[in-house]
């Protein structure tokens, strides 16, 4: 449930870059003293009404009037609409209402480039039906398959009951939702559909939903779920706004009755400020969702599945599937912020040597820095020849090095302080401006600071410049961090003009200063660090006013003839738990190149920037994958850049979270995407970290990483963290094959590589709330402990039954409790995994320090049979790096009763022979066993049906394929 929170009439914002508990807090006016109540009545809204229906190649067309006197809620109505509905494929069905005059801001094409309709689909052939009533205009979304069954999708709601809202911000006062018609303002659309009572939804974000991975629908009268979408820096709050913005959400339907299930999908491809609700009207039998935007157009694609996964894979056929990631991206990152000096930085990277514990990736954070600004190294700790030589070494150790890159630019503070990302921007004309065409100043960690426009047609060329430059002044990268990029300005809008530009200070303390130590630590951590730390003062020289105009002529594509756009105070007030959008962020007047405001892009620039990076390390990094992590993300932000999960806390419930976090990035077409291992705010402890190391390496993005002024947490600094992490990392590095083969799946299909455990076992409701546990592909299941002071865990082993889970480590039968949880022996320093049967798993035969060594060596197969004697896989191989990707081969294996046939296909030249294989469910101690035809020597061990060839030498190149056979 969606927690009200807020009494008072200020509202409290945790610092956005470190967390509130940290200490550190901002004292903001919020919302409250706008003018916007969201008071407004809005059924008595008219509606509208469709006319002049046309039949086009792959749909129809119509008009939509307004169906009487314009009700003005939230702007002004737009009096004349389109539809446009388009059979785009089979499992596509695209329904876009827009208003005629082409007046609202539109994600343009460059930005987000969207498919077209396949030639031969129409409403003939699709999987999803159409279908509508022309007055009062509403539609609805039925499965060809079952016309008659509930509709996937279904506005006709105008009559349902209000709903009450809490109000989260002071000053809101919808107290309820007053009636759920369309409404298409020019500020402020609306648009509800039902759902089943109950219904199962997932997605919406980027959020920590206190729901976990199933949002909550509400129940009788209660909103469940407000999801804001309003790209936010704050650390991790539960059930806001927060980072990125995906605006998609799954539906999961379970028929009780013929025990099968059914998913879809449906997008609105918008980026305005938004709240998505969902809830229960009082004393009805439908749950809705109901969309709130403060622009753009209703732009929905509806997505027939009828899998999780398929779902998943066609919502990738619209926004792009994700980025390759180069091989090495696999292995485990390191980085903190605070590390004073590179001389700490090495001794860090020596410390990991010497105590085995693999390190693939050294990071650096804003320490960095020289005064704080990107681009730059600091000569005193951080002097550009050393760090040129440092990298280099750690490149000749097959190992690489990651800088973080924030959102704002630096302001020269007067004529002779020099920064020429700076000066070479201005001259440019790089930078988001204000409305009358002045430089738009905010602040960030340097202090002042100016903001990279997208649009601008000069930015790529700087932006790539100033990434060269910093190469080649000693920072040799290899991938690239954003951080910052919501983007994150800690002024209230712009700081304005006239002010102290030599002022580089932050408004608060940083973490770990006197005033703002950190003395939390995670959940029943026995405190030995007593004593408060320390009061929290405000200067009240935080915020800054705004300017007028409050008004913008051109509000973007198509929007030249746009007038009277409420831009600093849109009348509908989003639930952006910050209360007014410009706070902790650019003001949404500030202007971008063409006219764009930024209250229409805001949620837009993370991913522009992921784009434009990407672009740059093409460039300077040729024929390489680019490695980018970015924070604020939107729809298609995958097809650029991973991401993590933001400001964590050194929390067992965080840990926790992190699952639902992975699994969310995974529909969103993001799926290389971690936590900060360990927690980021707040002091770490060994058994969470413990636990956290053996959990995070069975995550895409594997880093450990933490907070300015809290104790050290890298896995060395504790034995039995050193001794787990080796352990896990070891597990991982051998199944690099097995994560690089779902990835180039997710890249050539946007298949998920993480998996809920229901996207596997669809037609078992038991499994649809389940986030902690996950699985790694089809065959992997990670049962983590997740909470402190314990030697067992509970999970459930899905397949009711019939699917056999067997440990990874002994390789013994799981006796799991059908449909219910199993316990398990979990004891500080062990992770529970279990593999699947049928499964054929390529593993490194030696996982080694680093991933470059693990790839150098043999590789090991992993085969485990059906009762059947079934087992299927198939590894993909290139050469990790080369982008575009290469030649490739995959290495089939499937397995019958008595025999496993190994066979490649493609161009790659594989050099690693397979030299060990096991096989499970080998049901008794064969005679002979043969490889090739020819007889070889093996072990068999009855308690685990497990048969073991070794000293094999298998070409597992195309047409080397080879049978192994045993009777
Ligand atoms: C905020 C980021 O989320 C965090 O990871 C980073 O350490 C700080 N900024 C400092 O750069």
């Amino acid at each position: 449930m969606f927690a009200p929170h807020l009494a008072t009439a200020l509202l409290l914002i945790a610092s956005s870059a470190f967390g509130s508990r940290a200490g550190v807090q901002h004292l903001l006016r919020q919302q409250a003293d706008t003018n916007s109540t969201n008071s407004f009545d809005v059924a008595s809204c008219p509606g509208y009404s469709l006319d002049s229906l046309t039949s086009t190649k792959n749909g129809l067309t119509a008009k939509l009037n307004l169906a009487g006197a314009a009700c003005n809620a939230f702007g002004t109505d737009v009096a004349n609409l389109t539809i446009q509905v388009t059979y785009e494929s089979q499992s596509r069905l695209h329904v876009n209402i827009f208003d005629t005059a082409n007046s609202q801001f539109t994600i343009p094409e460059s930005i987000v480039a969207r498919p077209t309709a396949s030639g031969s689909s129409n409403a003939h052939n699709s999987d999803l039906v159409f279908n509508y009533d022309a007055t009062p205009f509403a539609f609805w979304i039925t499965r060809r398959s079952a016309p008659n069954a509930t509709p996937l999708f279904d506005t006709r709601v105008s009559s349902l009951p209000p709903t009450p809202i809490a109000p989260v911000i002071v000053g809101d006062n919808s107290t309820a939702l007053d009636g759920f018609p369309l409404v298409f303002e020019n500020q402020y659309l609306q648009l509800a559909s039902s759902l089943p009572l109950g219904a199962n939804v997932y997605g919406l974000g980027e959020v920590v939903a206190s729901s976990g991975i199933r949002r909550d629908v509400g129940t009788d009268g209660g909103v469940g779920t407000i999801q804001n979408d309003w790209a936010r820096d704050i650390a991790d709050p539960i059930d806001q706004n927060i980072y990125g913005v995906h605006p998609i959400y799954m539906e999961h339907r379970f028929n009780s009755t013929t025990n099968t299930s059914q998913s879809h999908g449906v997008f609105l491809f918008n980026a305005a400020g938004a709240d998505i609700l969902l809830l229960t009207p009082p004393s009805s039998n439908v749950s809705l969702i109901e969309y709130r935007l403060l622009g753009g157009t209703l732009d929905f694609y509806f997505i027939s599945g009828p899998t999780p996964q398929t779902v998943m894979e066609q919502y990738a056929e619209i926004v792009g599937t994700p980025t390759w990631q180069p091989y090495w991206g696999f292995g485990f990152h390191l980085c903190r912020w605070g590390y004073p000096n590179i001389t700490a930085v090495k001794e860090v990277v020596a410390k990991m040597r010497a105590a085995n514990i693999p390190l693939e990736t050294m990071w650096n954070d804003i320490d960095l820095y020289h005064a704080v600004r990107d681009f730059t190294s600091d000569p005193v700790s951080f002097p550009p020849a050393e760090m040129k030589a440092f990298i280099a070494e750690l490149h000749q150790n097959n190992q690489h090095y990651i800088p973080i890159v924030d959102a704002a630019i630096a302001k020269q503070v007067n004529s002779t302080d020099i920064y020429d990302p700076y000066s070479k921007g201005t001259d440019l004309d790089v930078f988001i401006k204000n409305p009358d065409g002045t430089e738009y100043i905010g602040q960030v960690w340097p202090g002042y600071t100016v903001f990279p426009d997208w649009f601008a047609p000069n930015a790529l060329a700087w932006w790539t410049e100033g990434l060269k430059n910093w190469t080649a002044a000693g920072i040799n990268f290899s991938g690239i961090w954003l951080d910052m990029n919501e983007a994150s300005s800690f002024c209230d809008g712009s700081c304005g003009t006239g002010i102290d530009i030599s002022n580089t200070s932050t408004p608060f303390l940083l973490p770990g200063v006197p005033g703002n130590l950190l003395t939390n630590y995670p959940e029943g951590y026995n405190l030995t660090i007593s004593g408060p730390s320390g009061n929290i003062t405000v200067n009240g020289t935080l915020t800054f006013d705004a300017p007028a105009p409050a008004t913008l002529s051109a509000r973007g594509i198509g929007a030249g003839n746009q007038t009277d756009v409420e831009l600093n105070a849109p009348p509908y007030t989003i639930h952006n738990a910050n209360g007014r959008l410009s706070i902790h962020a650019l003001a949404t007047n500030a202007t971008h190149t063409g006219g764009y405001a930024e209250l229409d892009t805001h949620n837009l620039w993370g991913l522009m920037e992921a784009e434009a990076t990407h672009k740059a390390l093409k460039t300077l990094l040729p024929g390489q994958r680019p490695f980018i992590i970015s924070r604020s993300a939107f729809a298609s932000a995958g097809k650029w850049a991973g991401h993590w999960l933001g400001d964590n806390f050194s929390q067992w419930k965080y840990m926790y979270l992190s699952i639902q976090g992975i699994l969310q990035h995974q529909m969103f077409q993001i799926p290389f995407v971690g936590a900060d291992t360990c927690g980021f705010n707040d002091n770490s402890d060994e058994e969470l970290c413990n636990r956290w190391m053996q959990l995070a390496a069975f995550t895409p993005f594997y880093r450990n990483h933490n907070i300015k002024g809290a104790i050290s947490q890298e896995p060395f600094v504790w034995d039995s963290v050193a001794n787990a992490s080796r352990t896990a990392i070891a597990v991982r590095y051998a199944l690099l094959p097995y994560w690089y083969s779902l990835f180039a799946n997710a890249s050539l299909s946007g298949t998920p590589p993480v998996r809920a455990l229901f996207w596997e076992f669809p037609n078992e409701p038991e499994l649809f709330a389940v986030d902690r546990q996950f699985m790694v592909g089809s065959d992997i299941l990670v049962t983590p402990v997740l909470t402190p002071n314990v030697s067992s865990v509970d999970g459930i082993f899905p397949g009711r039954g019939k699917t056999v889970w067997r440990d990874w480590y002994t390789h013994d039968v799981l006796d799991a409790v059908v449909g219910a949880n199993t316990t398990l022996a979990a004891p500080l320093g062990h992770i529970n995994v279990h593999v699947r049967d049928g499964a054929a798993l390529l593993l490194h035969e030696t996982p080694a320090y680093t991933v470059e060594e693990t790839r150098q060596g043999a590789f090991a197969l992993l085969v485990t049979q059906s009762a059947d004697g079934h087992a299927f896989g198939k590894t993909y191989l290139d050469d990790g790096i080369s982008d575009p990707p290469g030649p490739s081969t995959t290495v089939t294996v499937q397995a019958s009763k008595s025999s496993v046939k190994i066979s490649g296909v493609g161009k790659f030249h594989v050099a690693q022979k397979l030299t060990q294989v096991t096989i499970l469910g080998v049901t008794k101690k064969p005679a002979t066993v043969t490889v090739g035809g020819k007889t070889v020597k093996s072990t068999y061990a009855s308690a685990q049906q497990q048969l073991v060839l070794t000293g094999l030498s298998v070409d597992l190149n195309a047409n080397a394929g080879t049978t192994i056979a045993w009777k």
